[in-house]
């Protein structure tokens, strides 16, 4: 069975007491009120509250991830943060293509290659995204976009290094939109993916590798995105910064 996976991308939303008194209500909530799921959960807060949150959840299955990483290993880089520095506060993961860095930072898939090297390097599992555009879908080239994405980024790593990705498909037209896809758009594309992972590193990686939907997720459409076959979890915005709200996304 592949794992389930829920993400909360809290971008650049919560400050310290926002993010520490949210990881803290959650687990308390978790744990009174008993509940039970079959997800893993990880939750991205912004960089400075990484290491905080990383102790927070210490002794507990929930992890963290970090959005973001630069691609070189050291130097005169001046406000950005390397993968070797997360790795120094204990930070096993990282969101990397995020169609919002792609946008508005101008990461091109070659950057994005880079990133994943030196993550890869340091051990950090990669939560990476894939996703078209309003204009492409339009034009029916949403397969053509995803797949030329990910054979320039993902499709450069070798079987062993691929077991560390999870997949997010994202269009980015649904992202922050409250457009969602159709459970058939996006049952569509994932199963494509599957199929891409499929002729590239074969059935075991296809069968294994976690491929999350992300845009415009809530507590109303999560179960009937997570039942669809393909979907293994959700990447969430805007939905995971309501603790309720998320609560329900975790148990859809
Ligand atoms: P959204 O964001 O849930 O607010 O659409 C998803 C994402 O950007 O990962």
């Amino acid at each position: 069975m592949r794992k389930k996976v829920v993400i909360a991308n809290w971008k650049m939303n919560y400050d310290f007491y926002e993010t520490t008194s949210f990881i803290r209500n959650f687990l308390n909530v978790i744990s009174e009120r008993n509940i039970n799921h079959d997800k893993e959960i990880i939750l991205a807060p912004s960089f400075p509250f990484l290491h905080i949150s990383n102790q927070i959840l210490q002794g507990t299955t929930l992890n963290v991830a970090a959005q973001n990483i630069h691609q070189k290993e050291k130097g005169s880089y001046t406000g950005e943060v390397s993968a070797l520095m997360l790795k120094s506060i204990g930070i096993q993961k990282v969101i990397l293509g995020h169609s919002e860095r792609r946008e508005f930072c101008f990461e091109k898939n070659n950057i994005l290659l880079e990133k994943i090297k030196i993550a890869l390097k340091y051990d950090l599992n990669i939560i990476f995204c894939v996703g078209e555009s309003f204009i492409e879908r339009n034009d029916n080239k949403q397969f053509e976009i995803v797949k030329n994405q990910l054979k320039k980024t993902v499709f450069h790593c070798s079987l062993d290094e691929i077991k560390s990705f999870y997949i997010a498909y994202e269009p980015i037209w649904a992202i922050g939109t409250g457009k969602t896809a159709t459970f058939e758009q996006a049952q569509t594309m994932h199963e494509f993916i599957r199929i891409l992972f499929l002729e590239k590193y074969g059935e075991n990686i296809s069968n294994k590798i976690s491929i999350l939907y992300g845009g415009s997720i809530n507590d109303t459409n999560a179960r009937d995105l997570f039942s669809q076959k393909d979907i293994d979890g959700g990447l969430i915005g805007n939905s995971s910064l309501k603790l309720e709200k998320f609560l329900k996304i975790v148990q859809s």
